[in-house]
């Protein structure tokens, strides 16, 4: 098999400075994880998700927050997390909760932890505020400085109007995550079930949030992650939801039920017969380039005329096909 460069880093939108986060994580599957629940935490670790998230936001009640961040620390420190990228959700910062989450969780357990998700980002000052905090945490614990990342939830019109300027604020960020279920009540969306078209709307009513954070995504070298399906019990209709994000090009999407881990690791993996055939496109092209091949812009295979356009594509589903063992 052939070395090939990754697709982020063969594609950069903006030549981003090295940053010691690592923006290319598999994702494909995010496990929501309540923090004040232990028997979950235990049960996550065994599960085939390619993240978890440990929240201590709205799965965990107010009162159960201060317990919840030791809990967090404990079950970081002294659990089984191997192959899993570890999150923690803080509270936003318009509650009184968001720095002590940060400091305890990160003082306790930095060395454990991956990225610190915060949700209902507004504008960049919030993310700007949140890795100042992280860095002097870093530097007053001796971490290395950086390289814990932050994941940036987009949950209403303030946040979605931000986007890009979100999506650079912090060499630190590594993905932008849609959150349906605050984002449709903050804009008055006439439905209760989270990722439902609106009865009465005759088209898709997401795809204008979807597509503006993956263009932010994008344009910033980040991953786009969809949020949570609720009706835990219908798997086809997470399925359906699923396809819509990963047709469009975002790199996971959260599970809030272990049910739901094996579809969302299905639709996030381009299928076999993709990647093969992704395969044989680079390799199609490194011949016609190469001096043996007549060092040529583009060539066929078969019917398809392959050129550095095409080369692009392939990339992007033979990188996420090898991430997915393909
Ligand atoms: C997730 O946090 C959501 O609000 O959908
Ligand atoms: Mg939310």
């Amino acid at each position: 098999m052939t070395a090939r460069t990754s697709p982020t880093t063969a594609l950069p939108a903006n030549g981003s400075a090295a940053s010691p986060v690592d923006r290319l994580r598999p994702r494909r599957s995010c496990l929501a994880v309540p923090g004040s629940n232990p028997r979950f935490l235990e049960k996550a670790q065994g599960l085939p998700a390619d993240q978890v998230f440990l929240d201590l936001e709205d799965a965990c009640a107010p009162l159960a927050k201060p317990e919840a961040r030791h809990t967090i620390v404990k079950f970081l420190n002294e659990g089984d997390w191997s192959g899993k990228t570890r999150v923690v959700r803080v509270n936003d910062w318009t509650t009184e909760w968001t720095y002590r989450d940060v400091v305890t969780v990160v003082e306790g357990a930095g060395q454990n932890l991956d990225c610190v998700m915060l949700p209902k980002v507004q504008d960049a000052q919030q993310i700007v505020a949140l890795d100042l905090l992280l860095t002097q945490i870093e530097k007053a614990m001796g971490f290395e400085v950086g390289r814990i990342g932050i994941e940036a939830q987009i949950e209403n019109a303030r946040g979605l109007t931000h986007v890009d300027a979100i999506a650079q604020a912090s060499p630190r960020l590594e993905t932008i995550v849609f959150g349906p279920a605050d984002f449709m009540a903050s804009i008055n969306m006439k439905t209760l079930v989270v990722g439902e078209q609106p009865p009465g709307y005759p088209a898709d009513a997401y795809h204008y949030i979807l597509m503006k954070i993956l263009m932010a995504a994008r344009a910033h070298d980040l991953q786009a992650i969809d949020g949570p399906y609720l009706q835990i019990r219908n798997v086809d209709g997470y399925r359906e939801v699923a396809r819509r994000a990963a047709a469009l090009g975002f790199d996971g999407k959260w599970v809030l039920h272990p049910g739901q881990i094996e579809a969302s690791n299905e639709i996030f993996s381009p299928s076999q017969e993709d990647y093969d055939h992704a395969e044989l496109i680079l390799d199609a092209y490194d011949w016609c380039t190469s001096e043996a091949g007549g060092k040529k812009g583009s060539a066929m295979l078969g019917d398809e005329m392959i050129d550095e356009a095409s080369r692009k594509m392939a990339l992007v589903i033979s990188g996420k096909g090898r991430a997915a063992g393909l």
